[in-house]
């Protein structure tokens, strides 16, 4: 009788911590990197009915509505610098950076969006060619994002981009946010795999303790 309630006793402890571990692996070592959207962007020297847009009294500027979201469930994101660089391609083998605008680091709780909504100065954007119908920005983000969480503090590089097409009007030519993403191929699931992985092992241990 005693012996089956101890057993039992154990059986529950050993479930209970299976579930704590299982909990701490979803939750807090497998943080995904915030996202960014570009929900609006006008470039008003290219907005081709402004007739100031083909004098050299043109408009440089670009304003621009990112949004930043960190969408972990638990974890908030502690944000470096965020740099936001604007690259104007008028044509396919020309690209240069037009403009660039900081927003600087701050802390951003779980499941949290923020909205960074700006004018920058650019220069020299013109239109190339005012036939043509629509022209490209690059626009790259760079920051470091670290991670509110027991297991998970370190600050890793998020490095991501985006073409954007702009059309006669100046803004961008479709309604659609556009999403960033990483241009190379990024070895952050190894990363977190090997945490995961300490952890199973660590869990396995202390099981074996108890047992
Ligand atoms: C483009 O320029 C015209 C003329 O100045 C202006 O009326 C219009 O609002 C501008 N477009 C945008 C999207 O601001
Ligand atoms: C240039 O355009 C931006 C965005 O439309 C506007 O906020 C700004 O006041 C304009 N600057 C000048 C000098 O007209």
């Amino acid at each position: 009788m005693r012996f089956r309630a101890i057993c039992g006793c154990i059986i529950i402890s050993v479930l209970a911590i299976i579930t704590a571990v299982i909990v701490v692996c979803v939750y807090y070592t497998n943080p995904s990197d915030p996202s960014f959207t570009i929900n609006d962007f006008y470039v008003s020297a290219l907005n081709l009915s402004d007739i100031s847009s083909t004098t050299t009294a043109a408009n440089q500027t670009i304003s621009f509505d990112m949004k930043l979201r960190n969408s972990n469930k638990v974890m908030g994101a502690y944000y470096d610098p965020v740099r936001i660089t604007f690259s104007y391609i008028p044509n396919i083998k020309l690209t240069f950076v037009v403009g660039e605008y900081t927003v600087p680091k701050f802390y951003q709780h779980n499941k949290n969006s923020m909205w960074v909504r700006e004018t920058v100065a650019t220069r020299g954007i013109a239109p190339y060619n005012r036939l043509v119908t629509s022209s490209v920005f690059m626009v790259q983000v760079s920051t470091k994002v670290g991670f509110k969480s027991p297991a998970y503090r370190k600050k890793d590089s998020v490095v991501v981009v985006a073409n954007v097409r702009v059309d006669q009007t100046g803004k961008k030519d479709s309604k659609k946010g556009i999403k960033l993403f990483e241009s190379g191929v990024g070895d952050d699931g190894l990363g977190c795999l090997s945490i995961q992985m300490r952890l199973l092992i660590l869990s396995t241990a202390t099981l074996l303790v108890i047992l």
